[in-house]
């Protein structure tokens, strides 16, 4: 719900748990009063707090200095002079920037983008209207209000409405300031093949900033970011989340003032954006969601899930099972053969899985990693009967297939770049760097991304297809594009973001009963951007399930494990002296959607036994892990533990790892009906009260790598 309290100027806006309050101080500014608990109690007046030395706005007079007002967005060089938000290049060169408050809407839902992914639905918005009156231009503040899962999304449009062209330098989704709380910072970093890990650090005076300027959201950090207090845990005390709905170069920071307040701020990467807005013209900048628990990180992730799942993710796959696979990558990697193909087939059937995906190799002289990227045409030698023949082949045996693309990209030695070479990204007169032996195509220009979306509809129409997954394996370097001017080649890096979009939304809508899967060099993409198109993610080429533990632990504090695709392969990686069974590795799995990725034409009859037991227990369990609620344990280091406990907590799934040979461990389950009792699969029955106060009692029965799981029903 939001609110106006005309006489006092303050608006409310309210989810099922949260408010978020804020004052229009002397006509001309937005200053934020309040973020967190719902309280019955009369938001207080702002009060001004002066500083010696501070500008002050000369017409307000003394005491009034924006630089100590928590403004609910700050501009450039206008008596702010923390990091500001917005700063515009107005025609006569100079970058001032002050936005007065004019006036607002209020009304049903929320305006919907067509060029870039945003939470669908909302169920109320407010509209700040600002102007800066000297460009003339309009700057549209939104708040959308998603009551159930305690979250708001702010994003930014601006209309040129003044009489010369302007360009944005800066541009932020979403400013928020806190008050002096010793905030600790928890952010999801990583690198290739250890992406999101979980990481936490004491926020410090100056500004710690988060960023990718990779053209993806990438490996490194994620867009994502959260401060919670020093006395917040798991399922107690304040913390608050930002998720940014993008896929390219962003920021994402903290700055901490001598006072220790905090302003935060998250949008795009001001060093790698800039956009020319000609009269009349209008920009939009891309969607943080926002999110406040005062009850630990659990709900804030619980939060966050429940947003991704209701308003990102395409709906129709919200609910539905998802495929178990049997991916080709780690078994056969280029080497695509049909006749394998079909024994893997065979063999996926027998034990329960449902798709067969051919990974990459399938297409074009695609035979290792330097070639055939940009030709999607089937490889006739290793499909000698053609793909469509091979899906129905697939069909036949009852199993659906799914397709490897990489449709972004381009390898120098390809029959389109020999056809193309302007069509790709390249900066005139220098030499472009090579990422895994290819180039990026310029997504900016329509022609190429028509000419990319027709041949991928043409090459795969007759085919019976379920399953797409979707890579992007390459950072982006010496961006420029032939097909623009001069003056826009500092839009090319979000114009190429949303030549992506394009891309998807074409794509998927040609193609409406395929899942999408994203992917980008394992994890270098996990994003609720991609997640609008695809609703789960590759979390990363590292299968080895020790490091994956980690991996997923990170992405699930920000993203639903309906989100997170997780294989059991029987990958080793080198810190590994023993190679952990099939059983931890399926453990593991379970924190994602399960898959496999190996050659299960070799496995032995016991392997296979554990597959097919596997396969069984995941179709009686995905129902949980597709919509619970996700709850961590408190576990010490090496472990990782988790509930998973139904919306109605009718039924819950244990999940829990070991790596450091402890061999007996009792754990308190936490999200479970106290008042209930529950029968696990053991047969035993305990109440909740008991699950909860004394703890279950888990069994590590395999050395060195330690796992259990158990569900349990209410009766
Ligand atoms: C990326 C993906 C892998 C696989 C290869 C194929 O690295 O993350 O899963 O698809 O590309 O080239």
């Amino acid at each position: 719900m939001i609110a106006f309290d005309k006489e006092k100027r303050i608006f409310k806006i309210e989810t099922r748990n949260t408010v978020y309050v804020m004052q229009i101080v002397h006509d001309k500014f937005a200053a934020h009063l309040y973020y967190g608990k719902k309280t019955d109690g009369v938001a207080a007046d702002y009060v001004e707090r002066a500083v010696d030395f501070a500008p002050y706005v000369a017409e307000v007079g003394i005491g009034f200095s924006l630089e100590t007002t928590p403004t609910e967005l700050s501009f450039f060089d206008s008596g702010d002079l923390r990091d500001t938000a917005v700063k515009l290049q107005n025609a006569n060169g100079d970058c001032t920037t002050l936005f007065y408050y004019k006036d607002y809407r209020i009304f049903k839902g929320r305006v919907e983008f067509d060029d870039m992914p945003y939470s669908r639905g909302g169920d109320e918005t407010l509209e700040l209207i600002y102007v800066d009156e000297v460009s003339g231009c309009v700057l549209h503040s939104y708040y959308t209000v998603f009551e159930q899962s305690d979250t708001i999304t702010r994003y930014q449009r601006y209309e040129n409405k003044g009489n010369a062209p302007l360009c944005i330098r800066q541009a932020a989704s979403c400013q928020l300031e806190l008050d002096d709380r010793e905030w600790t910072m928890i952010t999801l970093c990583g690198k290739y093949a250890k992406e999101r890990n979980l990481v936490e650090y004491p926020a410090h005076l100056g500004i710690q900033r988060i960023y990718s300027k990779r053209g993806h959201s990438s490996h490194h950090f994620n867009p994502f970011m959260a401060l919670k207090t020093k006395d917040t845990r798991e399922n107690s005390g304040d913390a608050y989340a930002f998720e940014f709905v993008y896929s390219g170069d962003f920021e994402s920071q903290t700055e901490l003032t001598f006072d220790k307040k905090a302003r935060v701020m998250m949008g795009l990467n001001r060093d790698t954006f800039a956009w020319n807005l000609a009269q009349g013209e209008m920009f939009t900048t891309p969607e943080v969601i926002m999110t406040y628990s005062a009850c630990g990180l659990n709900k804030l992730s619980q939060n966050l899930h429940d947003h991704i799942r209701g308003y990102i993710i395409p709906s129709k796959f919200v609910n539905s099972k998802r495929p178990v696979v049997i991916n080709t990558w780690e078994a056969v990697y280029f080497n695509i053969d049909e006749n394998v193909l079909s024994s893997y087939a065979e063999k996926a059937k027998e034990l329960g899985i449902d798709t067969l995906v051919i990974d990459d190799g399938w297409f074009g002289s695609r035979n290792n990693d330097s070639q055939g990227l940009g030709d999607w045409f089937v490889n006739r030698e290793k499909f000698q009967n053609g793909l469509a023949a091979f899906s129905d082949k697939v069909h036949d045996l009852g199993l659906r297939l799914g397709i490897w693309i990489e449709p972004e990209m381009i390898n120098p030695k390809s029959e389109l770049y020999k056809a193309h070479p302007e069509w790709v990204l390249q900066c005139k007169n220098r030499p472009s760097s090579l990422g895994r032996k290819q180039l990026v195509l310029d997504l900016t220009n329509d022609e190429v991304i028509n000419y990319i979306v027709d041949t991928i509809k043409r090459t795969l129409s007759g085919v019976k297809l379920e399953y797409i997954k979707w890579d992007f394996n390459r950072t982006l370097s010496e961006v420029g594009s032939l097909a623009l001017p001069p003056e826009k080649q500092c839009e090319v890096k979000h114009r190429f973001v949303l030549g992506t979009y394009k891309m998807h939304k074409l794509l998927t809508q040609a193609f409406p009963n395929v899942l999408f899967e994203g992917c980008s060099g394992g994890g270098g993409r996990f994003d609720a951007g991609i997640l609008f198109y695809c609703p789960q993610i590759w979390a990363s080429d590292n299968t080895d399930p020790v490091t994956r533990m980690e991996i997923q632990k990170g992405t699930a504090f920000a993203y639903p494990i309906s989100s997170i695709s997780a294989h059991v392969s029987n990958s080793r990686s080198n810190k590994l002296e023993v190679s952990p069974d099939y059983e931890f590795r399926f453990n593991v799995a379970l924190g994602g959607m399960l898959g496999y990725e190996m050659n299960i034409t070799r496995l032995s009859k016991e392997d296979e036994e554990k597959i097919k037991r596997q396969v069984a227990k995941y179709d009686k369990w995905y129902g949980l892990l597709l919509t619970g609620d996700q709850y961590r344990l408190k576990v010490d280091g090496g472990e990782y533990a988790f509930v998973c406990v139904a919306k109605d907590k009718s039924e819950f799934l244990f999940v829990y790892q070991d790596t450091q040979n402890r061999q007996r461990r009792k754990l308190s389950l936490v999200g479970l009906d106290e008042k209930a009792a529950y029968v696990c699969e053991n047969g035993n029955t305990y109440s909740g009260k008991t699950l909860h106060e004394d703890g279950i009692d888990v069994a590590v029965s395999k050395l060195p790598y330690g796992y259990f799981s158990c569900y349990g029903k209410r009766i």
